[in-house]
């Protein structure tokens, strides 16, 4: 009872304390966590209906020049096998995508030096140029001002960069010295006031998070008033220093969808392939938890098994189509459609 009132507080006031975060990612009552999921799916149901957007997303490069010590395709990863798509297999993939109804590009690599600034526009005016209903969005990392605004100058309509940790300390723990927290925060900024739809986000258990850097993790997100939030379970890759680490649960991503979705309630929510990975029906989970965003993957089988953040990655072996006609029906057993459309922020 107690519980199903600060629910119902959280969501009336959009906001939450630190003590009734840590309620809620502590209780072990399965009622008030029903209660939580279902007070956030009728809220995304409430502005973008019974449809789940999808986003075609295109790994084009894992080479990496950053060490983040969770990461699979991390620079020291000497066992990461490096390849790179060129500009005809990446406008394959998108007109393979287009035919099967995707109208979202998400062109995600590792920080790839080979990918100039001139590279990523050149990119950006020819998919563009040839689908110009489609939206692109870039997930390529950290950057200058002045190449995100030349990205957008060419074209692109979104960005992708999780924020990994909102507290200091933390990111510190997660990243090499020579990454800064700070960076990461003024590139947020940036995005945003080019005019960028934005995503930030975070990795749930990851080692050594806390309420606390969880609850900093909300506050951010209320400060940067995103418009997509991207999170999903911590999982250890065998080949990074967390190799041995304990992977982030279903049950609290579930749970901080849920809540991101309530103090958020127009936010792009995906139902990430980190979530699929731990649980069979993780996404169908996410969805009915108050995701309304699934992103299935466009990238050439041949390279799928190649782009490895973490171990046990699914859906490596399946062409895109397949992937597109699993996730319709995926969706449509949770009684979700997914729509052939942008899927703008709402
Ligand atoms: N487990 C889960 N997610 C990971 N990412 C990177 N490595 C892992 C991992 N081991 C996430 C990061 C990054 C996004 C592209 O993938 O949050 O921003």
């Amino acid at each position: 009872q107690m519980l199903k009132q600060i629910i119902t507080e959280i969501e009336n006031r959009q906001n939450i304390t630190r003590d009734q975060l840590a309620l809620l990612l502590e209780t072990t009552d399965t009622g008030d966590i029903a209660f939580l999921h279902e007070r956030a799916r009728k809220t995304a149901d409430a502005i973008y209906g019974k449809q789940v957007f999808i986003r075609g997303l295109i790994e084009f490069t894992n080479y990496c020049k950053n060490d983040c010590i969770y990461c699979g395709i991390r620079k020291s990863n000497r066992k990461a096998e490096r390849y790179r798509l060129t500009e005809e297999e990446i406008l394959s993939c998108c007109a393979n995508g287009y035919e099967l109804g995707f109208r979202t590009f998400v062109l995600q690599g590792g920080e790839d030096p080979y990918f100039t600034d001139d590279k990523i526009c050149a990119l950006i005016r020819q998919i563009k140029a040839q689908y110009p209903d489609c939206a692109v969005t870039l997930s390529i990392g950290e950057k200058e001002h002045d190449s995100y605004q030349a990205f957008f100058d060419a074209g692109a309509d979104r960005y992708l960069l999780r924020h990994e940790t909102a507290d200091e300390a933390h990111y510190g723990k997660l990243h090499p010295a020579e990454m800064f927290w700070k960076h990461r925060m003024d590139c947020l900024w940036d995005l945003k006031e080019i005019g960028y739809q934005v995503g930030c986000g975070f990795m749930v258990g990851s080692p050594e998070q806390t309420v606390d850097t969880l609850y900093e993790d909300l506050q951010f997100i209320r400060k940067l008033q995103p418009h997509m939030v991207g999170i999903g379970p911590f999982i250890p890759q065998k080949d990074t220093p967390f190799g041995e680490k304990k992977a982030g649960t279903m049950e609290d991503t579930l749970r901080l969808l849920s809540i991101i979705r309530l103090l958020q309630p127009h936010v792009l929510l995906p139902s990430t392939t980190a979530l699929g990975t731990i649980h069979p029906l993780g996404r169908e989970k996410g969805i009915q938890a108050g995701a309304n965003v699934v992103m299935p993957n466009l990238s050439p089988v041949a390279v799928r098994e190649k782009y490895k953040l973490y171990d046990n990655k699914i859906c490596t072996g399946d062409e895109a189509a397949e992937c597109r006609h699993c996730m319709a029906r995926r969706m449509e057993s949770v009684g979700y459609k997914v729509v052939v459309n942008r899927g703008d922020y709402h």
